[in-house]
């Protein structure tokens, strides 16, 4: 039997980006593959590579575990849980740093992006992550991970990681693949589409957070960047505001984005924005209002737990395995 993981940061309210690039995929995915195991974790540890706010923290990290929930996954497939409730996450981490280097590690273009936005405070976690990255994904032999074109490169040197363990001690850690959508990997920010969009960002009206009102998700959509040119055409090099749009339009309505060229051919941007601003209003404000139902219900904690049950058994039995092979301990 398959399994699928993936995992999101509660680092911030999620985003559209977060929607098209990795939570719409699992839907996809879990249809695709009906008899495929799923794993969904929050990666809450992950976020912790940053300043967090504890209160805050806690509250997207039931927040994240809501939003897998109300996107419509069927439960009886998946596995969600918290990374942080299952030790084994930190511990197979420590033991995978130690087979990965600090070229590779220096190489990591998240790495050099995020702290090239802060001078001061980098913590050596934000250096260390794409160890523990691997750690989540090698700890439950997952064949695919279903991720946005900013995580391949973590991907790849998880794969790595896993063939160089293997090399040295024998087969174990199954080598992931990761699956990036071939349209929607990476939704560029409102304002500024050469940027890609976040939920780390100060500014909130480049993003779509998935818990805005209606009536922001539409102003934010009509109000999104464009040029002077007036075509809708995709063209990301000279239009990337309408060529982000169209990634939009075409991943919410699973049609092509020369169909939807030709539907607004001679039309103004007003037009394909208004339509556009309908579609993603349509998409979030159902998921929305599942979200808010589960928050308020004792099914999450419900979930969580047996999700914390599942994952432990699975995770227990992998790092016990792991620390054998390296020679820790006193059982052979
Ligand atoms: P993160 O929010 O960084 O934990 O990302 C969670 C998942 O969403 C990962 O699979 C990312 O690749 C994906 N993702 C985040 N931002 C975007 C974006 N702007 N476009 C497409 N996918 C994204
Ligand atoms: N690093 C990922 C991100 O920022 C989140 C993540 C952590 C993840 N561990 C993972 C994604 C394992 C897939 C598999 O988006």
């Amino acid at each position: 039997m398959k399994r699928i993981l993936s995992g999101i940061q509660p680092s911030g309210t999620l985003t559209l980006g977060n929607y098209i690039g990795a939570i719409k995929q699992f839907v996809e995915l879990q249809k695709q593959h009906p008899d495929a195991e799923f794993y969904l974790f929050v990666a809450d540890l992950h976020a912790i590579t940053t300043e967090q706010e504890p209160k805050d923290l806690r509250q997207r990290i039931r927040q994240v575990a809501a939003m897998y929930i109300a996107s419509g996954l069927s439960l009886e497939q998946t596995t969600i849980f918290i990374q942080s409730e299952i030790k084994e996450h930190a511990e197979l981490g420590y033991l995978l740093q130690c087979h990965t280097y600090m070229g590779e590690l220096e190489r990591m273009t998240q790495f050099k992006d995020k702290s090239k936005k802060q001078t001061t405070g980098i913590t050596a976690s934000l250096f260390t992550y794409p160890a523990l990255m691997a750690a989540d994904i090698l700890l439950y032999d997952a064949d695919y991970v279903p991720v946005g074109e900013d995580q391949k490169q973590h991907l790849e040197l998880t794969r790595d990681i896993a063939s160089r363990f293997n090399n040295r001690y024998g087969d174990f850690f199954k080598v992931p693949e990761p699956l990036i959508p071939k349209v929607g990997a990476r939704i560029m920010d409102l304002q500024n589409p050469a940027k890609k969009m976040s939920k780390s960002d100060a500014s909130d009206k480049g993003y779509i957070s998935l818990l805005d009102e209606e009536t922001s998700i539409k102003k934010k959509i009509r109000s999104a960047v464009t040029d002077s040119l007036g075509i809708v055409a995709f063209d990301p090099e000279n239009q990337p505001g309408v060529a982000n749009l169209l990634t939009i339009y075409a991943s919410l309505t699973d049609s092509t984005i020369e169909a939807i060229t030709k539907k607004y051919q001679g039309k103004g941007y007003q037009e394909f924005k208004n339509d556009l601003a309908d579609i993603v209003a349509n998409t979030i404000m159902p998921i929305q209002k599942r979200f808010f139902e589960i928050m308020g219900s004792k099914e999450l904690e419900n979930l969580l737990d047996k999700g914390k049950e599942a994952a432990q058994m699975v995770a227990y039995r992998k790092v016990e395995k792991c620390k054998q092979k390296i020679g820790l301990g006193r059982k052979k």
